[in-house]
């Protein structure tokens, strides 16, 4: 946006995003000595969702996070904890993960000089996820577990070598992921009505409620959302009250049986009027496809958990809507092409071509 005195055209200096840590400084565990190791995550788009709006009658928001550095949320809990664990004179960090924050830490632990280790499930991490953290750096091995499995090698292995755990259950991941609240605060002037959110190991919907709360409190807004949580039928133990010993869904981000953060959930969603469902696969699977064709907002399959929530349940009517949108559509290649059916090749005549588009 042009300023006064600029050219028009040209990025502007000073509305240059120096990533969360430095616009949301007051609000976050960091002073005058932390390094702050940022990639400029944060300002993600806040965009308009005039066809899903039509479709539920509600005023519906999709906050894109797909759209950080390492194309996912968290990033803005990993410069927090990479931050800080700098601070604290860490060398090395170690997670487990489904391919997100596995990306995520090997590329802020890159940025830091710190050596990173990560522990993924066999079998069950997106393409894209994989690929990152091998090129950022990462020590990656792949366990013969699920996440939850992987989890609990990682905390007990933490308890043995000097070695920061940035998983979610580490705080200062929770604090950096409540900048998300802040922002689609600072953009609609307000609180939404309702924050729809895929939930996994927990930790995202924990960190948006506290968002939300901190903003209320320092008079940023006016009211607080209902957080509504959305776990996949095969990997919902909030849902069911008990830990899944298999979670199966085809949404590998939030293929998690036993949540770390179960209790930030529950008290996210009972303290906000909200709820935590679930969605089947089919559900998930319908959302995403509709999001890529009618929004033009491709998501991973996870993340299109908070929007088959909406489909499947509803809003109020004229109610203002924000689904969040936890990761890139691009990191899990396999799960786009498995929902689409590839061309085959035509020979390059014009013929050809004209035939093969059947116009
Ligand atoms: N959406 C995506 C794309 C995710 O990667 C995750 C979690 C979630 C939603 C759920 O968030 O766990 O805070 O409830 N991914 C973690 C990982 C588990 O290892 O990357 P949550």
């Amino acid at each position: 946006m042009a300023r006064d005195g600029m050219a028009p055209g040209r990025l502007d200096a000073a509305t240059h995003w120096p990533g969360i840590i430095e616009v949301y400084r007051d609000f976050l565990p960091v002073g005058p000595s932390t390094p702050v190791v940022s990639l400029c995550e944060g300002a993600t788009p806040l965009i308009e969702a005039p066809r899903l709006s039509e479709r539920v009658g509600a005023e519906v928001y999709l906050k894109v996070e797909g759209a950080n550095p390492t194309g996912s949320f968290k990033d803005r809990g990993m410069t927090m904890a990479i931050s800080k664990a700098c601070e604290r004179g860490a060398k090395a960090v170690i997670c487990a993960s489904t391919g997100n924050t596995s990306a995520s830490a090997a590329a802020y632990a890159a940025r830091a000089g710190l050596s990173c280790a990560v522990l993924i499930p066999e079998g069950y991490i997106a393409l894209g996820k994989l690929a990152q953290a091998l090129i950022y750096g990462a020590k990656v091995l792949q366990v013969r577990a699920n996440f939850d499995g992987a989890l609990a090698i990682v905390r007990e292995l933490a308890e043995k070598a000097p070695v920061t755990v940035v998983n979610s259950i580490n705080p200062d991941r929770l604090e950096g992921q409540k900048s998300s609240s802040f922002e689609i605060v600072d953009v609609l002037g307000d609180a939404p009505d309702y924050c729809f959110i895929p939930v996994g190991n927990a930790g995202n919907i924990t960190a948006y409620w506290r968002g939300f709360q901190e903003y209320e409190k320092a008079g940023r807004s006016t009211k607080l959302p209902a957080m509504m949580g959305f776990q996949a039928a095969g990997a919902a133990p909030i849902v069911v009250g008990h830990p899944v010993k298999s979670p199966d869904t085809v949404a590998t981000a939030i293929r998690i049986g036993n949540p770390a953060s179960w209790k930030g959930a529950l008290d996210a969603a009972e303290g906000s009027g909200g709820s935590v469902r679930s969605v089947t696969d089919a559900q998930i699977l319908d959302a995403y496809r509709f999001l890529a064709a009618q929004e033009s907002v491709f998501c991973e399959p996870a993340s299109a958990a908070s929007v088959a929530g909406l489909l499947a349940y509803g809003a109020p009517a004229g109610s203002r809507v924000v689904c969040i949108l936890t990761g890139n559509g691009l990191k899990d290649p396999d799960g786009a092409i498995s929902q689409v059916s590839v061309p085959d090749a035509v020979d390059a005549t014009l013929d050809d071509v004209l035939a093969g588009l059947d116009w």
